[in-house]
């Protein structure tokens, strides 16, 4: 199998991920913050190093800010749900993914919010411009994704985080397609509220994810979940403390020492080596596939300024026979469609057939992606 899905979720996982899930589920099992046993309190601090690792791989120095969900669609429904008033505008980019589309559009439509969408260029970009433009005296937040997961454009976070700064405007962004690939720093943005995934680029496993925080931020916000958080028991109001204020329920913690064990493995790695081995990667696979009649690439034409993803459209082709036969003949596994993005395929000019997107990980070789260039080849030919 020649897995080019890793946008998708990331395979595979990294080193340790499943040993560390299994040994808690077999020879550790607890509830933390319930029970006053020795096995809670050191499962307990092992989910506070996680927090710790977090706030360090993201620049920020409280890692009671670090709020466990099962990812980024649950961390910004969180965000939208809790922050957001009747008549409140918010601006988001012409890439995002419909975890930041669809529950704004809810809102539009049951809580009288209103958005602005600062468009994107054919190659994925969005100026700064197009965000101030979009900027209004009811605008409270700017959110937009880090990349974009259909063509990999990396949009300019510090200068949207410098605009947010200087309109007084809070700025939420989506890293499921950079956290523990692209260097991120909270307090260098100026990024209030950053959503996280731990199953794709992190390699963590699927269902453990979360936002970080900032504390002026998050008195703000009203929880989008309450209930039971083993704390403060006597009172049925919702703690107003971090992290509980956000965390109700049994935390997923196989998810969560999964992912703590793949954050030990990413910090025994160099990311710039591991960037620059995709990055290669991707500049063969659109080398190569530039050559071929009837294959578009989508989105920037080289690299700079991109992560691991690169998405083609087929001129007299079906793209779904082409993701089919990749797999049926080659086992190479892509991701057909509109990839969950519609507004971005909209601004690439993809919609509504969408596109076949080849997603690179720091596990694929280049002899992976010289099958992936001829098999695209002979089918084209
Ligand atoms: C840009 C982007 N945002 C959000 C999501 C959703 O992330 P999660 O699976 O953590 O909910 C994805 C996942 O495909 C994504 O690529």
């Amino acid at each position: 199998m020649i897995y080019l899905d890793q946008s998708s979720t990331s395979y595979p996982k990294a080193p340790g991920v499943g040993d560390a899930m299994r040994d808690f589920l077999e020879y550790q099992g607890v509830n933390i913050g319930r029970g006053n046993y020795r096995e809670a309190y050191s499962v307990e601090l092992n989910v506070l190093d996680t927090r710790e690792r977090l706030a360090r791989l993201f620049g920020y120095s409280d890692p009671r800010s670090v709020i466990f969900t099962p990812g980024v669609t649950f961390s910004l429904n969180a965000f939208f749900n809790g922050y957001l008033d009747r008549g409140d505008h918010v601006v988001v980019s012409g890439m995002e993914h419909n975890a930041v589309m669809r529950p704004l559009t809810r809102m539009a439509n049951t809580h009288g919010i209103r958005y602005t969408v600062a468009k994107a260029n054919r190659q994925g970009q969005v100026c700064v411009d197009a965000f101030e433009e979009a900027i209004e005296p009811a605008t409270r937040a700017i959110v937009t994704l880090h990349a974009s997961n259909v063509c990999g454009t990396i949009l300019p976070v510090e200068a949207i985080g410098q605009l947010c700064r200087e309109k007084e405007l809070v700025f939420a962004l989506d890293t499921a397609q950079t956290a523990g690939s692209v260097a991120l720093d909270m307090e260098m943005m100026n990024i209030d509220f950053l959503a996280f995934t731990g199953h794709k680029t992190l390699g963590g496993p699927q269902g453990i994810g979360g936002f970080i925080v900032k504390k002026e931020l998050a008195e703000k916000i009203e929880p989008f979940v309450t209930g039971g958080t083993g704390s403060r028991s006597d009172s049925f109001d919702q703690p107003s403390f971090l992290p509980d204020k956000f965390e109700s329920g049994t935390l997923n913690l196989p998810g969560i020492l999964g992912l703590r064990a793949a954050l030990i493995y990413l910090e025994t790695q160099d990311m710039e080596t591991l960037n620059s081995h995709k990055m290669a990667l991707t500049k063969q696979f659109l080398d190569g596939v530039r050559e071929i009649p009837g294959v578009e690439p989508v989105g920037l034409s080289g690299v700079a300024g991109r992560t691991a993803v690169a998405s083609l459209n087929f001129s007299d082709r079906d793209n779904a026979d082409i993701a089919y036969q990749l797999e049926k003949r080659w086992t190479i596994l892509t991701r057909v469609g509109l990839h969950c993005a519609p507004v971005a395929h909209q601004s690439l000019g993809t919609f509504p057939q969408g596109t076949v997107r080849f997603s690179i990980g720091a596990t694929n070789t280049a002899q992976e992606i010289d099958t992936a260039i001829e098999a695209l080849r002979q089918l084209m030919c």
